[in-house]
Order: structure tokens, then C-alpha cells, then sequence
């Protein structure tokens, strides 16, 4: 793998799982890592020990529950205050299904369905919010952490208020994140700015999937091994608006082809996130 000194790299859900080890691996490169969690304590640790394991000092801290739109705002407003250069975004934060058995819908705090706003909603927010950093570091990259875990959304109840099923709601979020991937690449067309997006690998070693299926399947080495690839290989660095299986290019479910439903998707959030008729200027 190439070094990665002189590159700045935010990794939001960075003190645990996959964006933790991910955060490490880049910081072991070069990077200047901007890690991301909910909770400081939780964060102050994983500098600590990125740090120690590393020998890496150009690693900083960002606070943001992403289930408030307000926080994102905020920590966005942080990072660009600091960093007028991004080269690389990883939208990794992620909510699984919650304890298994459990269907109460759950609200975020701007009373959008919890997993659709932590997973998707606050990335597509914090995403616009960075393009700026992001852009002027072109050649630059955004990666979505989806999953192969995927739902067509009902644009009739998006915020699932019939038959509230929390895994429904993450693959839904799922599927969102790689409509944003497909459309914002087609976006950023001739920017500099890739955008592409990968299912990490199946159950691997973590909270969420302890918590939902209490085994796994995989490792958080291997998700990892598949992140560094799409995120930073020279062989992806002219792929754009793609959905990753791991390492391969893959097909992800028939909505995220569908422009009518991408669109719908866009609106959506845009109007959602109070970004209407900013849309890429
Ligand atoms: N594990 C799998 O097999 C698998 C498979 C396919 C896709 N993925 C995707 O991979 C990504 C990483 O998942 P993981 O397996 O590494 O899960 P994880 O170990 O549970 O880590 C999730 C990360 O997201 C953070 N997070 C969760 N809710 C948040 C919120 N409201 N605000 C801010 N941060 C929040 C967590 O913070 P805390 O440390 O505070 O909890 C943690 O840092 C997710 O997008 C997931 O959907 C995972």
C-alpha cells in the first residue's frame, strides 16, 4: 500500500469496529486521521491507543452524535475550521439492527427513524457540508460504508410508521447510502472527486453484529482489508459511483439504479436536512 503522508482522512464511527482498525491502519501510513465518535471518553481512548500503537501524533478528535442533525452541523463547522483540505471521507458510523427481538421504532433526536438518519441522513448532511475541503483536495475520494444488507425504500412511509422492523431499517439505510453513492458521483463528474461505496465483509468480529446476531461469520481484518482497497488503492482511484462486494464491483439491489428513485431520495434529504435549493453549489 502507498503511504499516505500529507493526506487527511476523516473516519466518522472510528472509535470502535471497522472504522476504528481502519483509523489506525491509516494513521500507521502517514494520514492525518480525523477520528470520529459520540462519545468523548470512548474517543480520548482510541487517540490514545492509535497513538501509542502507532507512534502517530496527527490524530484529532471530533464529538458528534449523528443522530442530531445540529451536532453534524456543528462538527462539520469544526472540521472545516481546521482543514481546508479533505482527501478522503469515510462515512463509516453505523447503527445495526439493535438487540435482537426488539421492534420499537426509535426517533432521532429531529424525529426521523433512527437508522435512516444515524446511518444515511447525517452522512448526505455532513458529505455536503465537507464537499468544499473535499473538493479543493481533488484528487479526493468519499467512501460510503453500506452493506450487502439491502431494503428497497417505500417512498409512501420512508420513515417506516407501518410494521416498524429495526433490520428493515438498517438495510433501507443501507440502500440509501448507495443511491447517494451513484448520485453524487454522477454529481461531482469531472471534479476530481471519486464517490463509491462497499458492503466491508459479512458479520464481522463487532458490537452490532453481536448485539443483533449474536455470531459471526468474518473478521473486522478482513472489512478492513476491503476498506483500505476501495478507499485508497490505485486501482480505485479512477472507479466512481460504485457498490463494492469487498474487493469486487458488484450489483447492489434494482432501486439504486432507478434515477426516478434516486431522485425522490435527494429531494427528500435535501428538504430533510434544510439544504433545499443548495443542492451542489
Ligand atoms: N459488522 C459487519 O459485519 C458489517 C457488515 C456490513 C456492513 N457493516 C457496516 O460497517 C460500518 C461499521 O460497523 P461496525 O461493524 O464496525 O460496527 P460497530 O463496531 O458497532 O461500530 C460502529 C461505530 O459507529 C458509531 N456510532 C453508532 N451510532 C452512532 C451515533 N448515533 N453517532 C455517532 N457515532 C455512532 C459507534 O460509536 P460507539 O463506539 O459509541 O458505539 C462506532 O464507532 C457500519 O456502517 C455497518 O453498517 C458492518
Amino acid at each position: 500500500m502507498e503511504p499516505l503522508g500529507g493526506k487527511t482522512i476523516l473516519i466518522t464511527g472510528s472509535t470502535d469496529g471497522l472504522g476504528r482498525l481502519v483509523a489506525q491502519r491509516f494513521a500507521k501510513r502517514g494520514a492525518t486521521v480525523l477520528v470520529h465518535g459520540r462519545s468523548k471518553s470512548k474517543g480520548d481512548a482510541a487517540i490514545a491507543d492509535i497513538s501509542k500503537a502507532t507512534g502517530s501524533h496527527k490524530l484529532e478528535y471530533y464529538n458528534a452524535d449523528l443522530s442530531s442533525l445540529d451536532e453534524v452541523r456543528e462538527m462539520a463547522r469544526a472540521v472545516l475550521s481546521k482543514h481546508d483540505r479533505l482527501d478522503l471521507l469515510i462515512n463509516n458510523a453505523g447503527l445495526g439492527g439493535g438487540p435482537r427481538g426488539n421492534s420499537k421504532r426509535e426517533l432521532s433526536r429531529d424525529g426521523h427513524e433512527l437508522r435512516f438518519a444515524v446511518n444515511y441522513l447525517s452522512h448526505f448532511l455532513l458529505t455536503y457540508m465537507l464537499l468544499p475541503a473535499i473538493k479543493a483536495a481533488a484528487p479526493a475520494r468519499i467512501i460510503n460504508v453500506s452493506s450487502i444488507g439491502q431494503h428497497a425504500i417505500d417512498f409512501r412511509d420512508v420513515m417506516l410508521e407501518k410494521g416498524y422492523d429495526s433490520f428493515r431499517a438498517y438495510r433501507q439505510s443501507k440502500l440509501a447510502q448507495i443511491m447517494f453513492t451513484i448520485d453524487l458521483a454522477d454529481k461531482l463528474k469531472g471534479t476530481g472527486v471519486v464517490v463509491n461505496c462497499l458492503h466491508p465483509a459479512t458479520l464481522m468480529n463487532t458490537n452490532m453484529v453481536y448485539e443483533f446476531f449474536g455470531s459471526t461469520i468474518s473478521s473486522v481484518e478482513e472489512g478492513a482489508d476491503a476498506l483500505e482497497y476501495v478507499a485508497t488503492s490505485e486501482d480505485t482511484a479512477e472507479v466512481t459511483g460504485a457498490y463494492f462486494d469487498q474487493k469486487r464491483e458488484a450489483k447492489a439491489n434494482g432501486q439504486a439504479y432507478d434515477s426516478g428513485a434516486r431522485e425522490m431520495l435527494r429531494r427528500l434529504s435535501l428538504s430533510l436536512t434544510g439544504l433545499e435549493g443548495r443542492d451542489l453549489d
